[in-house]
Parts: C-alpha cells; structure tokens; sequence
C-alpha cells in the first residue's frame, strides 16, 4: 500500500465504547498523537458510549477532550447492541466514578474545525459513521486535509448482526455510503480481518496479568463480552475489532491491504447495510477504480503484544 507517512501518526478517534473501542483509544494513545475522540450512539446511547470514553480517558490516564456527537443515524432508527456489550456498553465490571467532563460543543463541529486547522491528520471511526458523514458534507475539503480515514466497519465474507451485515455499517448505511465515497484515502477493518485479533479467555488472563487498574478493567469487560457472546452465539470467543483500524496505521506491517471497489447496500430487504467489496480478479492491486484499501490479513499475534504494550505503559 501507498506509504502512511510519519512513524507517529496524529489521529481523532470517533468511537461508541465498548470494550474494543476502549482497547482501540488505549493503543492509539501510545502509539500516535491522540488529538481527540469523538463519541456516535453506536454500541449504547450517546450519554452511555460517552461517558464510557470518558472513564477510558480517566482510567487510563490519557489527556484528551471527548467530544459527543451524533445520537441517531441519519436515515434509519437508533439501534444499539446490548446484547453484546451491555445496556450502557461497559455493562459487567465494577466501575470507578467518573470525574472527567465531555468537552464543549458538537463532535461534528469539533471534526470541521479540527481537521480544517492541521492538515495531515488521520481519523479512525470505530462505530457507526453518523459524525464521519455529517462532516465531509459540510466540509467535502476535509477529505484533501486529512492523511486518511482508516475505519473498523463492513465485512468482505459474512456479518455479525445480519447474515451479510456487519453492525457500524448497518447502524448507518447511508453514513457508511457517504464516508466511501468521499474520496481520499480509506483504510477498512471489516471482520474478515478483525476476527484474526482473538479474544478469548486468554487474552482476559493476559491482561489480568498484567495488573494494573486499566488492564484489570479491560480484562473484565473481555469476560463480560464473553460471558455475553455465549449466551448469543454459544461460543466463548470474537473479534477484537476496533484496535484493528488503529494498528492498520501505527502498526502498518501488521495488516496487509489490497485496493478494491467497496460499495454499502441500502435497498436490501435482508442485505441492507451489506458492504460489498468487488473481490473479482482485476487489474492488480494497485487498481485505480477501488475506491478502498481493504485490510484482509492481520498479524494477530503481532496485535496482542502491541495492546499488551500499550495497556502496561498507561494502565
Ligand atoms: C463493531 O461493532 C461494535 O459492536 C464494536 O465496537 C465494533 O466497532 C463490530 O461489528
Ligand atoms: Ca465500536
């Protein structure tokens, strides 16, 4: 792929957390310039995704505004996933008290002006893509301004919440639609390569050793994930998604991309939110029509000790 650039990228994160999204700022705090975080009604209402980045900051002791963005998609009705994450998303562990405060203003806002101020910037959406969309409309200029876009979403082999779609996409297909076809450089992290950074009782036990307040926070949403998963799936094991669209850029030897044409179904009657990423034999790689670097290998040993790292260097 295109180099990334500088060996300590600056990024925003918009994330709705949950556990992955709070693995995913803990890994972008260590090893890029966290500029911001921005919150999207994703995994749990906005109150709830928001105040859980905000404890990650606390936890975690990462001093960044948070920001809180969009409560529902653009088109289609709020859904969020309790059944995976809990009604308020860090649902399951004994949690401290938050003292941090969200910052002043809207998320959008903050993603215009940001972006607009510093040029070379990477942004990394890890739940629906509501902010990401409502921004480059007002301000289709973001997208020569940014480095890229490197997002966890879609998939290019089944989906998680329907047959065929992946949950941030189906949230807000037309969101998803908008953010690929902006132009510019857009990285994905869909499931066919996040589901090769396992999580499993393992990786609890190797965070759990690790020990401190951070890692035993993550640790126990990693067996309250589980614990959930089970009881939906009947299985004690799934994708450590969200770090994936953050590796993909401070970590790029560890996700290998190849560029292919990505489109979001909206008019399905069951494949709506389905990202369809055109895997027919083309050109080559470096084929100028796709329109997205679709990460589809994933060094998930590599990932492990990279969160290991960055957890034990700010738990
Ligand atoms: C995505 O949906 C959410 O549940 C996770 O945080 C991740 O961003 C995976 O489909
Ligand atoms: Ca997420």
């Amino acid at each position: 792929m295109a180099d990334l650039g500088s060996a300590r990228p600056r990024m925003i994160v918009d994330c709705d957390p949950g556990l992955d999204d709070a693995a995913a700022l803990v890994v972008a705090n260590h090893f890029a310039d966290l500029v911001g975080i921005t919150t999207v009604g994703g995994n749990a209402p906005l109150a709830d995704v928001t105040a859980n980045a905000l404890l990650t900051t606390q936890v975690f002791g990462i001093d960044v505004e948070v920001y809180a963005g969009a409560e529902r998609p653009l088109v289609a009705d709020p859904r969020h996933a309790p059944e995976i994450h809990g009604e308020h998303g860090f649902d399951g562990p004994s949690l401290p008290e938050l003292s941090r405060r969200v910052g002043d203003g809207h998320a959008v806002d903050y993603l215009v002006e940001t972006i607009r101020s510093e040029e070379g910037l990477w942004l990394v959406p890890t739940g629906p893509l509501t902010n990401v969309a409502l921004a480059l409309r007002r301000a289709p200029d973001l997208v020569e301004r940014l480095a890229g876009i490197s997002f966890m979403g879609g998939s290019a082999t089944v989906g998680n919440h329907t047959p065929v779609a992946e949950f941030n996409v189906l949230v807000d297909p037309e969101a998803a639609a908008i953010v690929l076809d902006a132009g510019g450089r857009i990285l994905m992290a869909g499931l066919d390569l996040t589901h090769q950074f396992v999580v499993d009782d393992e990786l609890a036990r190797r965070l759990r050793d690790v020990g401190t307040a951070g890692a035993v926070m993550l640790a126990d949403l990693v067996v309250a994930y589980l614990d959930q998963v089970e009881a939906v799936r009947g299985r004690r094991r799934g994708g450590l998604h969200d770090p994936c669209a953050v590796l993909a850029i401070t970590h790029a030897e560890l996700v290998a991309h190849v560029q292919r044409h990505v489109a979001v179904e909206l008019s399905g009657a069951i494949t709506r939110g389905m990202t369809v990423v055109d895997q027919r034999p083309g050109p080559g790689v470096d084929d100028p029509g796709g329109n997205v670097w679709h990460g589809h290998t994933l060094d998930g040993a590599g990932a492990l000790t990279s969160l290991l790292a960055a957890v034990a260097a700010h738990g």
